[in-house]
């Protein structure tokens, strides 16, 4: 039995329809308020808690042979990376010891290496990380760049507008993820025996300039797009003033302005290992796109 917490988020209802098509039992890890009827459908176990309540985490690891982590704090959307990142996750980790699960599967963030002070969920990310490596438990930690699902509501809006928005340098290089492979490389992580206490970088199979992302979807509407290109300063002014009212928001846009402030992408070599490792190729952006917005 799997047990899949942020089993609601973008990545994790994707590794629970998965696990499911392949006729794995699985359970989910959701909150009450969640939208999750369609796991339950799918036949998922459901399991109602809180990641910020010991006793939840303690009774979700119950009888689990294999956990994915894959909850996050929506930090930029002004979630509590401390709590959720970090106590939560290492929470889990102990609860997962102790109820002996055999592999855990952690979603970390490509780049948590780099140090980035403005971050809070890099930092909190890169401390799990430690704390999974030293606790002695059988581990997989996967840190993927941008979800290439997080583009399918820009690309619908371009598709109605052709307007895009794109902050920040449009020459700076990304390797977009497919969120489907993603969740193929959680699940099959535990049985994969070259992945057990490694770490891998996650990019999709291609380095693009975050300028062809607009040239991506023209291609797939046939329209002519229309670039808004405001530069970051945009996102410190924002920064500065939402820093008057809401100072915890303003210390949340600090993982924001570092999404758009780097590059995040994987090398060839990174690409190939992950790709022989796990024994299939990664899709393009553009095939993912396709496919979700059927054209
Ligand atoms: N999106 C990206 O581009 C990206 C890139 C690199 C790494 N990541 C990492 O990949 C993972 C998955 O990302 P995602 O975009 O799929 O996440 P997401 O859509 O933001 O989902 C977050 C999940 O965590 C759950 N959650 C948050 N607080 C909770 C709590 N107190 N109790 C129970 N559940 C809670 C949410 O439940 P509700 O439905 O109830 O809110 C939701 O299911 C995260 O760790 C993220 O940091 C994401």
């Amino acid at each position: 039995m799997f047990l899949v917490t942020g089993a609601t988020g973008d990545l994790g209802r994707r590794i629970v329809r998965l696990l499911r098509e392949r006729e794995t039992s699985v359970r989910s890890f959701v909150r009450l308020n969640s939208r999750y009827a369609e796991l339950e459908n799918r036949g998922s176990e459901i399991f109602i808690g809180d990641l910020r309540r010991e006793r939840d985490l303690h009774k979700a690891c119950q009888g689990i042979q294999y956990v994915i982590s894959a909850h996050g704090s929506g930090e930029t959307r002004n979630g509590d990376a401390e709590t959720i990142d970090y106590h939560a996750t290492v929470e889990l980790i102990d609860q997962a010891k102790a109820a002996g699960v055999e592999h855990f599967v952690f979603i970390s963030v490509l780049g948590v290496d780099r140090g980035y002070e403005d971050a809070p969920v890099f930092k909190a990310k890169r401390e799990v990380e430690k704390y999974l490596q030293a606790s002695g438990l059988s581990y997989t930690i996967l840190r993927p760049s941008g979800f290439a699902s997080n583009l399918l509501p820009l690309a619908e809006q371009f598709r109605q507008t052709g307007v895009y928005l794109l902050v920040g340098d449009p020459l700076s290089r990304t390797s977009i993820v497919s969120t489907d492979d993603l969740a193929r490389l959680a699940i099959e992580s535990t049985a994969t025996e070259g992945a057990r206490n490694q770490i891998f970088s996650v990019g999709g199979p291609e380095i693009l300039k975050r300028e062809e992302i607009p040239k991506i979807f023209s291609r797939i509407f046939n329209r002519e797009p229309f670039l808004l290109n405001p530069p970051l300063l945009a996102v410190d002014g924002l920064r500065s003033a939402i820093g008057l009212f809401n100072p915890r928001l303003r210390t949340n846009l600090g993982t924001l302005r570092t999404l758009l402030a780097n590059e995040f992408f994987t090398t060839p070599t990174e690409t190939e290992r992950l790709e022989s490792t796990f024994n299939f190729k990664l899709e393009t952006l553009e095939t993912f796109l396709r496919r979700y917005l059927g054209v």
